[in-house]
């Protein structure tokens, strides 16, 4: 079986580093504060969570992980958060939730489907609260009867502002009187959105919860990690290692890819090298080149200039830009400014740009021409 896994989030067991960064998340829930992880696509997001969760079931708390990826109204929302409730709780409290859900009010309303034609009508509608305040209320009710606290994790937060622009007020409105019977983790992909959410005074959250950041893998870890699992199964990664910590760049999900098509091509008893190496590495760009060309499809001229620039890294972004046939500064800004939001490129003091690409993989394929070969 090859141990290394790129397409899910992680057991706990399974994850590099970040134990620090449990620690940090494990004391704020424990002290009845809430959090927020603001981090890239695929940085490790919800591995981490899962294993924050392990541990406050460990000390008796109930968890539940609310995934709100794509929701398009508030009665999405509100179900989402009963559906984690109705398959995550454990024991006793299970067997409460199992008949106070029936006292619920129907968080779908006669007529209003979860297409986006319903979408506008249900935003607006304040009939739709009620039923997701219900819902919001549940660790307070839990604690009320049971006197057990909840962590809550609310993952791809900024998907609830499709719901409504409201809709963090509302969930303010509730979860502000949770006290030691609740704590909350926010986790989102959509730096910008989860900025405004946060970090804007004229929002109901603002200030409510403390950030914290993931960096990448630390190289020595992953280097540790990778070669006794190598090891364990009867593997060398050999000098196959330096050429994966280079390209990687400790980005967790592309470092996870690497080593698993890495393994794949080294055989029992061997010791990887100059052919599987390469070899690997064309599999990794073969296999996310259609996610990279999407990427790439969704941005703007401007976009894709700076992008370009960063991925090079030969000068400041401006000069590169006008190389890449862009003009003006200002509209330079806008597009670094773009990238930053969606998580494309991150500042690193270190680039002569100021800014890295974040994902290695569309960095590599952009700086070599963005085709397929
Ligand atoms: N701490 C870690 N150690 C090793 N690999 C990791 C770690 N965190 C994430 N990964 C890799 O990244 C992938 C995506 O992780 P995930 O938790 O789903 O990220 P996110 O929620 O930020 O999108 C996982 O399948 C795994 O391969
Ligand atoms: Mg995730």
């Amino acid at each position: 079986m090859n141990p290394f896994r790129y397409s899910e989030p992680l057991p706990p067991s399974e994850l590099i580093d970040r134990d620090e960064e449990t620690e940090t998340l494990v004391e704020i829930a424990v002290s009845g504060n809430n959090s927020r992880i603001v981090a890239p696509r695929r940085y490790g997001k919800t591995s981490l969570l899962t294993r924050l969760a392990e541990e406050l079931a460990k000390e008796g708390w109930n968890t539940v992980h609310v995934d709100f990826f794509g929701v398009l109204t508030l009665a999405d929302v509100a179900a989402r958060v009963e559906r984690a409730y109705a398959s995550q709780l454990e024991g006793g409290v299970a067997a409460w939730f199992a008949g106070f859900r029936r006292r619920l009010r129907p968080s779908l309303r006669i007529g209003a489907g979860e297409g986006a034609g319903a979408d506008l009508a249900i935003a607006l509608d304040p009939a739709a609260e009620p039923p997701l305040l219900e819902r919001l209320a549940i660790p307070r009710r839990m604690f009320e009867r049971t006197g057990t606290r909840t962590l809550v994790v609310f993952d791809e937060f900024q998907d609830v502002l499709t719901a409504s622009d409201r809709a963090d007020a509302v969930i303010r409105s509730e979860i502000q009187h949770h006290g030691d019977a609740a704590s909350y983790v926010f986790a989102g992909s959509q730096l910008g959105m989860m900025r405004s959410l946060f970090a804007d005074r004229r929002r109901a959250l603002y200030g409510q919860a403390r950030a914290l950041d993931l960096s990448p893998l630390d190289p020595v870890d992953v280097a540790s990690h990778i070669d006794a699992r190598f090891r364990a199964t009867n593997r060398e990664i050999g000098d196959a290692l330096d050429p994966l910590l280079d390209l990687a760049r400790g980005h967790p999900q592309r470092t996870m890819l690497l080593a698993h098509l890495l393994w794949e091509r080294t055989a029992p008893g061997g010791r990887a090298g100059d052919e599987e190496w390469p070899a690997a590495a064309d599999r990794a760009m073969a296999e996310v080149q259609d996610e990279l060309r999407a990427i790439w499809n969704g941005l703007s001229t401007g976009q894709r200039r700076v992008l370009t620039a960063v991925a090079e890294n030969r000068d400041g972004i401006y000069a590169a830009g006008r190389r890449h046939g862009g003009s003006r500064g200002g509209s330079a800004k806008a597009a670094v400014d773009a990238l930053l939001d969606s998580g494309e490129i991150q500042p690193d003091p270190a680039a002569r740009t100021g800014y890295r690409v974040v994902d290695p993989l569309l960095g590599e394929w952009v700086a070599a021409g963005r085709t397929a070969e």
